[in-house]
């Protein structure tokens, strides 16, 4: 689907899309239309039900007095609702509409709300990003599909005075949906292609956008002494990998402590020798979604040149039973020099994410480290599909990770750390091990785990289990892999760690 702004006029074919507010209020641009349709609107809304909601639509076929075939009245809700999410949805909504009626092309009126904030220019830029982070479909293994069910839509314009100026504010947005649209793709794939050293060749091709890209492998971990994460990794036939991604914004100085994200990145999860259950185990095609979205938050800072010191760090492995698979109790040592007995080879992520987070806490000196893990089962339970768990160190971390995610609508919950805790998975083999004696707390204790391996940099994990993989379709995010994390890190440093201006 093409995004485009065009003049302020009605188009002459496909459907004008026109708002209405809530209580059949109509917008400058819907009255203009009723008058002209001679009371079309009025009428057709009379004997529906459209009573002008948030996302509510209502199709004229074939109006008069205009060459369109088609008028779409959009509902828009209270107009004192109108920022930057709620137009993001509308203007998700809007695609999915016009794929489910088969529709080509589209041209939507954008007029001022009451209080002209925000304004014309930034309504049509939002709804635009809306609708580009709506228009995701991962089908390219679907060979037979009958062409009467794949989307429609070639075209989505918005009429606006002032295109010049809609387009500039627009392009960056266009940028992070292409960050979300990387990290949909990598995660979406299967287990069999993407794989430690096939998701580091996609990291690889960040390159393009001028991010430096360093690939650890075997040879070099071991010689870095990770023995956590090359635990898990040797039960498997596929080499791990690290992939360090750097940005270094205009202005940046290459010495200055970054921000830095690490991820999750078990590209198939099986649990290890400490199998999990057949049912469902496919789902563990995703367990690389935290690694998918440090790619995704890369390529979206990358691509709108964001003025920041930027480093994106993913442990790659696949955990598998083998004969050469590590067994529960085997006892590893971390890159930070502490022995781990492994009582659960199923609990593997925070394995692979101690020595992940030490590695980059240890090398970049970071002024925050985030990581993104799908984690624990545990984490669903407690918050199911609306919240992922936040656990931060640092107050004023976790004070603007929540404020990013109200801001994305990527939502965030935070969750306890503590001693009480953490002496759970003090070990009587080794220094720590990697499950607590009972299943309570079971995504604290995860969190813990990792903790003891970040060294008091300003540190949060994000448990986004129940938050990387979506059964439904949501207004800006289709179902499947919702590339979750990668608007909110990108909201993060644009709201703290960017240079402004300039
Ligand atoms: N990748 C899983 C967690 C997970 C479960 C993610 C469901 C998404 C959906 C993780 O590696 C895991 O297996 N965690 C165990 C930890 C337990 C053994 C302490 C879990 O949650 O059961
Ligand atoms: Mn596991
Ligand atoms: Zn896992």
């Amino acid at each position: 689907m093409k995004i485009a702004f065009t003049k302020p006029e009605i188009p002459a074919s496909g459907s004008y899309v026109v708002g209405v507010h809530e209580d059949r209020k109509l917008t400058k641009s819907a009255t203009a239309l009723d008058k002209r349709t001679r009371g079309q609107l009025l009428a057709a809304m009379a004997v529906s039900r459209f009573k002008g909601r948030k996302g509510e639509t209502l199709d004229i076929l074939m109006p008069r007095g205009v060459q369109a075939r088609r008028v779409i009245l959009l509902g828009l809700g209270k107009p004192a609702d109108l920022g930057s999410l709620r137009l993001q949805r509308l203007g998700g909504a809007l695609v999915a509409h016009l794929n489910r009626i088969g529709e080509t092309n589209a041209t939507v009126a954008v007029d001022a709300i009451a209080d002209a904030n925000p304004t014309i220019p930034t309504m049509a830029a939002q709804m635009a990003y809306g609708a580009k982070l709506r228009d995701y479909r991962f089908d390219k293994y679907r060979t037979n599909e009958k062409p009467d069910h794949k989307p429609t839509l070639k075209t989505l314009s918005f009429a606006v005075a002032d295109m010049a100026l809609a387009r500039k504010l627009h392009a960056p947005l266009a940028r992070i949906a292409e960050g979300v649209h990387a990290t949909r793709d990598v995660v979406s794939e299967p287990p069999n292609v993407i794989f430690p050293v096939s998701f580091a060749e996609r990291c690889k091709e960040l390159e393009a956008l001028g991010v430096k890209v360093e690939i650890l492998d075997e040879k070099k971990m071991s010689a870095l002494g990770m023995g956590a994460l090359l635990g898990v990794a040797q039960g498997s036939a596929r080499a791990p990998r690290i992939v360090v991604m750097e940005w270094l914004g205009a202005g940046a100085k290459a010495d200055s402590r970054p921000v830095a994200f690490c991820g999750k990145g078990v590209t198939f999860d099986t649990g290890g020798i400490s199998l999990k259950p057949a049912a469902g185990m496919e789902d563990m095609k995703w367990d690389m979604a935290g690694a998918g979205a440090v790619l995704g938050v890369m390529t979206a800072l990358a691509g709108r040149k964001a003025k920041v010191h930027a480093v994106g760090v993913v442990g790659l492995v696949e955990n598998m039973p083998d004969g050469n698979a590590q067994r529960p109790s085997d006892i590893v040592t971390a890159m930070s020099g502490r022995t781990i007995e492994v009582l659960n080879t199923d609990a593997e992520g925070r394995l692979v994410l101690a020595d992940v987070c030490w590695y980059t806490q240890n090398r970049f000196k970071p002024v925050a480290m985030i990581d993104l893990a799908t984690l624990t089962g545990a984490i669903i339970i407690a918050l199911g599909h609306e919240y992922a768990g936040l656990f931060a160190n640092n107050e004023d971390l976790a004070a603007g990770l929540l404020a990013a995610g109200k801001a994305t609508g990527e939502k965030l919950w935070r969750m306890p750390l503590g001693d009480v805790f953490d002496r759970m998975i003090d070990s009587d083999a080794a220094d720590v091990k990697n499950i607590a004696g009972d299943r309570g707390a079971g995504a604290t204790i995860g969190a813990v785990f990792i903790q003891r391996f970040v060294n008091d940099v300003p540190w949060a994990h994000l448990d986004i289990a129940g938050m990387a993989w979506s059964k439904k379709d949501h207004a800006i995010t289709p179902k499947g892999a919702t590339a979750f994390g990668v608007r909110l890190l990108d909201r993060l440093v644009s709201d703290r760690y960017e240079e402004k201006g300039g």
